[in-house]
């Protein structure tokens, strides 16, 4: 029998090829792919390699290739339709019953696919017939000369009511047959069924395959009430289930990543309509569009098995932006480990293909990967609802962010949203809220006390008299040279970091040296003053160091060796700049971690967070907002 491809998709894609196979063949993690030793043959190093995004395997010392169910075949020889059964058993999915009803469908969904075939073909030779001259003029204004409609398999439907009906009906087709595959439409009046497209570009949508389903056509006439039109749902096309340039777009993704096997992944462009499909394939990006409307969820689950983090590219305009809003909606519940979106708008309320027409493929390819993540649109939309000056404005917008990642079904994807939601509002108006958020808690304290703060400053001059050789650092970073300057001057402020200042120091390796002897130094257990912590730090070689760091103190303005300014404020701004360049430090550690971690155990979504979460702390220490005091 011949199996139903949704239903197939439907089985594949609750089973984890890395799962099935494992239970016979050893696999390891390497990098995005499993690997282990070639069930096929006997081998000593490992060269069977399985990929789960992609379903399939590749055995290098056999050249075999497939995907769980040719598997299965190999492995058991099992025919198909029987490893077809064992995997829908082991996915929970229903066998389709062999009902003589249903193959009857199936028979007829072929003959319709058989009548959209021709169909497709007549549309194609109809725009290279005189009929189709304007159609052709169409084109090449709008810069997709013929050597492209082959590629797309674009089309002329002419003006006349029943041409492509008459030609269909000669090649044997029912009248009923048309209706169903949406190319004719029965008046409700019970006349004659007539033609659905007419003086209209054709673009062929084809399902997963490659194999026509239905059609997009373009109104030529700009008086038209539809500029584009669709087929209607039929036993073939489901609207919300299909995406127009899917299996182009396959091509290319596949192509793109035997090319550079181990560069960055190319991304897959959601744009909004068949042009811009065209031409983003066209530069080479892989690329598909919703039929006209709202992103379904099995739209969603369909770019999901192809690419983890597929790029929503709407027009810049008020529509498309609403578009992009009702995506972000649909999505946000689903969102899962290591499956999201991202966002890209082209410059200037284009379209990808005013894009290609007016820059280039360069420029079109350059705005696709100039993308944000998800939290980061979702965050910015919300902020932008309504002004935050109030603080009521502001608990309305926290609330409103504790409620969107509640919506999220994973629990830890939604925790990981929350936190970085509110930090994002906590670091969006430091003048309204304090940005130590991620600190909130109040510091354990150790057990050293009994320190008078008293500032002495150590004169250059004794420093450098007590200084050895050491290498002095071409340029010292300023906030950390002035945090650790701080410290220097205020050890006892220092008392409740000496984990932190250990593990992480100052956030600058030409401070960890500093770091590390400034840590020695609090072993002795009798309070440690400036003058002590100096005279320590100059004899294990550091003076110099020291004289730099507070001239680059000095040039870093921070407010918190500002004389100005109470010990106490002081004492908080330097604390909340403390904090932040240990979290930097901390964050930065775990993404080199993940990047260097071949198990992939910190998740692409994961590791976004703490990318935005790594700029939010940058911003925030280079433009000096951090500094800013929260109001009273
Ligand atoms: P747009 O109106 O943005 O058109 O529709 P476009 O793709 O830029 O078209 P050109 O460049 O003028 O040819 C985007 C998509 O929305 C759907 C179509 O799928 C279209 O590609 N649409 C649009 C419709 O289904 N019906 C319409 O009347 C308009
Ligand atoms: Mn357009």
């Amino acid at each position: 029998m011949r199996f139903d491809e949704r239903f197939l998709d439907e089985v594949k894609s609750r089973l984890k090829l890395s799962d099935v196979i494992g239970r016979s063949v050893k696999l390891r993690r390497a990098g995005r792919e499993w690997v282990g030793l070639s069930p096929f043959s006997k081998e000593k190093t490992p060269s069977f390699y399985v990929n789960d995004e992609k379903g399939f395997y590749h055995d290098f010392s056999s050249g075999k290739h497939g995907d769980l169910l040719s598997f299965l075949q190999e492995t058991e020889r099992l025919s198909f339709p029987e490893a077809v059964e064992r995997l829908a058993a082991e996915a929970g999915v229903p066998m389709p019953s062999p009902d003589p009803k249903d193959q009857a469908a199936e028979k007829v969904r072929q003959g319709l696919g058989d009548f959209l075939e021709l169909a497709a073909r007549w549309f194609e030779a109809e725009l290279r017939r005189p009929a189709g001259a304007t159609a052709r003029a169409y084109l090449e204004g709008r810069a997709l000369p013929e050597a492209e409609w082959g590629r797309f398999r674009l089309g002329y439907a002419p003006p006349g009511r029943t041409a492509l009906k008459d030609y269909l009906i000669a090649k044997g087709a029912r009248p009923a047959d048309l209706i169903a595959c949406g190319v004719a439409i029965a008046p409700e009046d019970g006349g004659a069924p007539y033609d659905r497209f007419r003086d209209r570009i054709i673009f062929p949508i084809t399902d997963m395959r490659g194999r026509v389903i239905s059609f997009g056509g373009r109104a030529l006439d700009p008086q038209a009430k539809a500029k584009y039109l669709n087929g209607p749902e039929s036993p073939l096309f489901h609207k919300g289930a299909t995406l127009y340039g899917l299996f182009e777009a396959k091509k290319l993704l596949l192509l793109a990543e035997r090319e550079v096997p181990t560069g960055p992944r190319p991304s897959l462009a959601v744009v909004e309509g068949y042009m811009d499909v065209i031409a983003s394939q066209r530069a080479g990006i892989a690329a598909v569009a919703p039929l006209g409307t709202a992103l379904t969820e099995d739209q969603i689950d369909a770019l999901w098995r192809l690419h983890p983090e597929p790029t929503l590219c709407f027009d810049g305009d008020g529509a498309g932006q609403r578009a992009a809003s009702r995506a972000m909606d649909r999505a946000l519940p689903k969102l899962r480990p290591g499956k999201s979106f991202a966002f890209a708008v082209p410059s200037g309320g284009k379209d990808p293909d005013d894009v290609l027409r007016e820059q280039g493929a360069a420029a079109l390819k350059a705005q696709l990967a100039a993308t944000r993540p998800f939290v980061q649109q979702l965050f910015e939309r919300e902020a932008a609802r309504e002004p935050l000056d109030t603080p009521e404005r502001r608990a309305g917008l926290k609330a409103r962010l504790r409620a969107l990642s509640q919506e999220i079904a994973d629990k830890d994807v939604a925790s990981a949203y929350r936190d970085d939601l509110l930090a994002r509002l906590e670091a969006s108006a430091p003048r309204a809220t304090p940005v130590r958020a991620w600190s909130s808690e109040p510091r354990p304290q150790r057990g050293r006390r009994g320190f008078d703060p008293r500032p002495a400053y150590p004169t250059t001059a004794t420093l450098q008299a007590r200084a050895a050789a050491e290498n002095l650092p071409k340029k010292l970073r300023l906030i950390p040279a002035a945090v650790a300057w701080y410290g220097v001057l205020h050890p006892d402020a220092l008392d409740p970091y000496i984990e932190a200042l250990m593990e992480v120091g100052f956030h600058d390796h030409a401070l960890d040296l500093l770091a590390k002897r400034i840590g020695d130094a609090f072993v002795d257990p009798v309070g440690l003053d400036t003058e002590r912590l100096t005279g320590h730090l100059a004899s294990s070689g550091l003076g110099d160091l020291l004289v730099s760091l507070e001239k680059a103190a000095r040039e870093s303005k921070a407010p918190f060796l500002d004389p100005e300014r109470s010990p106490v404020e002081a004492r908080r701004i330097w604390s909340r700049a403390f904090d932040a360049l240990i979290e930097l430090a901390q964050v930065e550690a775990a993404l080199a971690a993940a990047k260097e971690d071949m198990a992939r155990t910190l998740d692409a979504t994961h590791q976004r967070m703490l990318r935005s979460r790594q700029m939010v702390l940058e911003r925030a220490l280079s433009d000096g907002s951090l500094f800013a005091e929260p109001e009273a």
